[in-house]
């Protein structure tokens, strides 16, 4: 988004009090686009490279491609599509109006408290997606209220300079090291708002509400629910879909900012991302040049001989995603699949009738190439079952499928079911895969 992205900067600097929240989307329309075969997928997919717009699904023969494409680029993009013959529809022509409504919805159950816990912490409620700073005041007040149980970690700092926390969740404080470790993560993409209430939801299950002891007595977890602070506060205040982190000095003016995180991993860097900083797949300037894959990085190589699952949680799509993102199949690959189709039932038998049942599949077949891929850094690390979660997007609002947009019904669902996934997962590991 270039050019887009510039002007649109300039002018808010400029006009600052007529900018009104999601202003910058206005006139933004979300495209479906319907591929024959793989060279057409290549073709649509390879456009992210080319021209400034945001690919919300990558086109694949067996799944249509989302795009999002500013005012100015419309023509570009619907002129390259029909000389590729490739067909399309409009699927929001003003996405704006769909960011509004989001806004609408969510904020009338701002302050519902429906998630109370009787345990002397009172628990996040799923009516809301909450900002950093409630998340973060609140993974404090877990560690003050069950110290036995539950050890605040700070991962670093974010490159604005919040402090990037995790939970250790262990009855033996990590020190059995029988015990398998397990980590999720959610946000490392900004917009992927979906995937916090999947983190929140396995705290609560695994603090305040334990259901299912043997996950708390058997596995060490970890938990990080806000993986990219700098980019997720961004997508509340100022663009709900920004993607990348917050840094910048990438570009003499700053006209471009932002790393794509998930892309900045080392492994198989820069082959299968952007170069241009503008894009929304940046890889950044090298390798772990983030302080937010830094932290992560930290966390990998303190549990990585113990750490036997890592789920990163993503948003959209209804998939489970497995290494590597270049279509290279790790030697446990028949593993990977099983596991992740049996989390993917364990989904499906609590999921919305209206959401799609969940896929499983390798990163490059099931979507496309990808390069610098957090769970596929994990892998290479030696950490056996990794995953890559696309939570299911948001359906109903309107005629097309809105993708990142969050219902509001839904938090708590996603959470839920989620946790339905990472139980299955976390008791393979637990029965068959212990080191
Ligand atoms: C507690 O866990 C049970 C079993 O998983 C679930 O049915 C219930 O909704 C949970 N309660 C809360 C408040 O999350």
């Amino acid at each position: 988004m270039a050019n887009f992205c510039k002007s649109v900067f300039v002018f808010c600097v400029a006009f600052y009090v007529v900018c009104a929240k999601h202003e910058v989307y206005d006139g933004h329309t979300l495209y479906e686009v319907f591929v024959k075969n793989e060279d057409q997928a290549k073709f649509v997919n390879g456009l992210e490279t080319k021209i400034p717009v945001d690919f919300f699904v990558y086109a694949h023969t067996s799944r249509n491609g989302q795009v999002l494409v500013s005012k100015e680029q419309r023509k570009g993009f619907e002129d390259l599509l029909t000389s590729g013959d490739v067909e399309y529809k409009v699927l929001a022509e003003n996405i704006r109006e769909q960011l509004e409504m989001e806004e609408r919805i969510l904020a009338q159950h701002k302050d519902d408290k429906s998630n109370r816990f009787a345990l002397g912490v009172e628990a996040l409620s799923y009516n809301h997606i909450h900002r950093y700073e409630v998340v973060d005041d609140y993974l404090v007040r877990l560690g003050n209220a069950f110290p036995e149980l539950v050890t605040v970690v700070s991962a670093g700092q974010s490159f604005e300079g919040r402090d990037v926390k995790y939970l250790k969740i262990s009855t033996t404080n990590f020190e059995d090291r029988r015990k398998p470790v397990v980590f999720v993560m959610s946000l490392l993409h900004a917009r992927d708002w979906v995937g916090l209430p999947g983190t929140l939801y396995t705290i609560d299950q695994l603090v305040l509400n334990v259901t299912e002891s043997d996950l708390v007595n058997d596995i060490d977890w970890i938990i990080l629910p806000i993986a990219n602070p700098d980019g997720f506060e961004f997508t509340h205040t100022d663009f709900r879909f920004w993607r990348k982190n917050r840094r910048t000095g990438l570009t003499p003016d700053n006209s471009c900012l932002g790393v794509d995180l998930n892309r900045n991993f080392d492994i198989f860097w820069g082959t299968a991302s952007s170069n241009n900083v503008c894009s929304d797949v940046f890889h950044g300037p090298e390798p772990f040049s983030e302080p937010e894959t830094q932290n992560i990085r930290g966390i990998f190589e303190a549990y990585s001989d113990r750490i036997e699952l890592f789920i990163d949680l993503h948003a959209h799509g209804s998939m489970i995603l497995f290494g590597f993102g270049n279509g290279q199949l790790a030697p446990n690959a028949l593993t990977l699949n099983l596991v992740g189709v049996n989390m993917a039932q364990a989904i499906d038998r609590v999921k919305w009738n209206a959401k799609p049942d969940y896929s499983v599949g390798n990163i490059y077949y099931a979507t496309t190439a990808a390069s610098g891929v957090a769970s596929d850094f994990a892998h290479a690390l030696g950490i056996p079952l990794s995953y890559t979660f696309d939570l299911p997007a948001i359906r109903g609002i309107s005629a097309g499928n809105l993708g990142y947009l969050v219902e509001l019904a839904f938090i708590r669902q996603a959470g839920y079911e989620t946790w339905e996934g990472i139980k299955v997962g976390a008791r393979i590991v637990r029965d068959f895969l212990n080191r």
